[in-house]
């Protein structure tokens, strides 16, 4: 059988470019930013779509920031809800399978140690409302489709958490993390590598499934062992030691953040048949690649 053509949504972004360079060198991709298909102009989706030959489609483009989400709530509907339905529903018209990136967000309004697919979802911001009812309106339209949570992102393609303290670190020793929200810091290539495995070898997997690396941590430890990988590749960190702060004392964030979103990944575990690895493996590997480059 041919290897399926992928179109991949949201390509200008830290996931969607993940995936490009992971897929482009065995299957046939096609690659679309907002330039190609804009999702707060919904009218044109369904025509955009027809144009294109493709049996799976990634859709890794949204707006992702909370923030930003939480001032534009009319824009994040169309971004995180329409747009995504009216994806589906083309999907399904043409029998393709849609997989839609979701957040851990969707979680958070109760403080619990794990959450699994099946647990009740309460989101506190405009962002997790609306990826949440994003994630339902997929479903509802092509009930094949496969949404993949995904939590506390890091990889080549786009800074994040660790690569930001690691540049703070090369100026000053008086560093600060939160020490109080807690969810899984999971690597894009390792999502890449997973998703891929969805789609070769599990064609027909749908629903909510949980996509995360193994263990636990706050942005403060994710940042105390970025650090402490950094300095071991003897990149000039000042220090490894970060003062540990409140999510509270963040005031200056417009939309409120969950504080225990960790995820399970025991189903994609027993679905892939192996040990997911640790995050803090899985940042290891990153950093020497970005910092030690063969
Ligand atoms: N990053 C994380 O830690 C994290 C955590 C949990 C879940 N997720 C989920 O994982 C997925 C990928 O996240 P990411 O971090 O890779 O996101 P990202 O880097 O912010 O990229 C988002 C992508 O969506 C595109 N986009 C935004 N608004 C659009 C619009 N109106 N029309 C078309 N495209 C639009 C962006 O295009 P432009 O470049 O033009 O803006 C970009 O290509 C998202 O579903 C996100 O909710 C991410």
């Amino acid at each position: 059988m041919p290897a399926p053509r992928i179109l991949i949504l949201g390509a200008t972004g830290g996931l969607g470019r993940a995936l490009h360079r992971h897929f482009a060198v065995n299957f046939e991709t096609i690659t679309w930013g907002r330039a190609d298909l804009d999702f707060e102009r919904p009218d044109s989706i369904a025509a955009k779509l027809a144009s294109q030959k493709f049996d799976v489609l990634l859709n890794a483009a949204g707006m992702t920031s909370p923030d930003v989400c939480e001032i534009e709530p009319e824009r994040a509907l169309l971004a995180n809800v329409v747009a995504p339905q009216i994806l589906a529903e083309c999907c399904q018209a043409r029998g393709a399978r849609m997989i839609h990136f979701s957040t851990d967000y969707v979680f958070g309004a109760e403080a619990r140690d794990l959450w699994f697919e099946t647990d009740e979802t309460v989101p506190v911001n405009v962002y997790g409302r609306t990826k949440l009812a994003g994630e339902q309106a997929v479903l509802k339209a092509s009930p094949g489709a496969l949404v993949a949570r995904v939590s506390w992102l890091f990889g080549p393609h786009k800074p994040s958490h660790p690569d930001n303290i690691i540049q703070r670190a090369l100026q000053t020793d008086d560093l600060s993390a939160v020490a109080d929200k807690i969810s899984v810091p999971t690597s894009n290539a390792d999502i890449c590598g997973w998703i891929e495995q969805l789609i070769v070898r599990h064609p027909t997997t749908c629903g909510v499934l949980h996509l995360c690396n193994s263990g636990v941590a706050s942005w403060h430890s994710w940042a105390e062992a970025a650090l402490t990988i950094a300095a071991r590749l003897e990149v000039p960190v000042k220090t490894t030691t970060v003062q540990p702060i409140e999510l509270a004392c963040l005031t200056q964030l417009k939309a409120p953040r969950p504080l225990m979103t960790v995820m399970s990944n025991a189903k994609l575990q027993s679905l892939l048949g192996g040990e997911i690895r640790n995050w803090y493996d899985a940042l290891e590997e990153y950093l020497v690649q970005k910092y030690q480059p063969q």
